[in-house]
């Protein structure tokens, strides 16, 4: 098969933390996101989809929270590893879409600069990364703003 596409998800409880990183980008905001590392659900889920695409596993296999290495870390960190990794195996990443999943705060201006971060980490063209943004209309946990979610699919194709 010469493509292979993956499927992730994540989300992380909003508490009183300092600092709210998606996409790695640091986004003013009074709560953050509860994790063992940065609990930057969007890299997180996108990680998962690159190692669902080459069904080689899954991020919490990688990299342990019960791990004191990964604590706090950037979660891009996490990206750039999965890249390197399933590259090791022969694969290149196409494209990825994503959404973040988040009542507030208001995403939309922070979207360009996560893309070309994620691009970057991931050695692909900006215009291949894609963040999208979705609000809960004020249902459920994400709507009421006791968490972000994320959720995203990425394409690979064998090099
Ligand atoms: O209009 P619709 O119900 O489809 O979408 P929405 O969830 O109400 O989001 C409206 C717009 O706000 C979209 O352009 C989203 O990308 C953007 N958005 C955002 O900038 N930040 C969020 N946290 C959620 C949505
Ligand atoms: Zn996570």
């Amino acid at each position: 098969m010469k493509f292979r596409i993956g499927i992730g998800y994540d989300l992380h409880r909003l508490g009183p933390s300092t600092s709210l990183i998606l996409g790695g980008v640091q986004i003013p905001h009074e709560k953050g996101l509860i994790g063992h590392s940065d609990g930057d659900v969007l890299s997180h889920a996108i990680t998962d989809a690159l190692l669902g695409a080459c069904g080689l596993g899954n991020i919490g296999e990688m990299f342990p929270d019960t791990d004191n290495r990964y604590k706090g870390v950037s979660s891009l960190k996490f990206l750039r590893h999965a890249a390197d990794f399933i590259r090791k195996k022969g694969y290149e990443i196409g494209n990825i879409d994503s959404n973040i999943l988040a009542q507030r705060p208001k995403l939309l201006p922070y979207f360009p600069e996560m893309q070309a971060k994620i691009a970057e980490v991931l050695g692909i063209p900006p215009n291949n990364v894609h963040v999208k943004g979705k609000t809960m209309e004020h249902l459920g946990i994400v709507g009421a703003e006791e968490a972000i979610a994320a959720e995203a699919v990425a394409l690979v194709f064998l090099e």
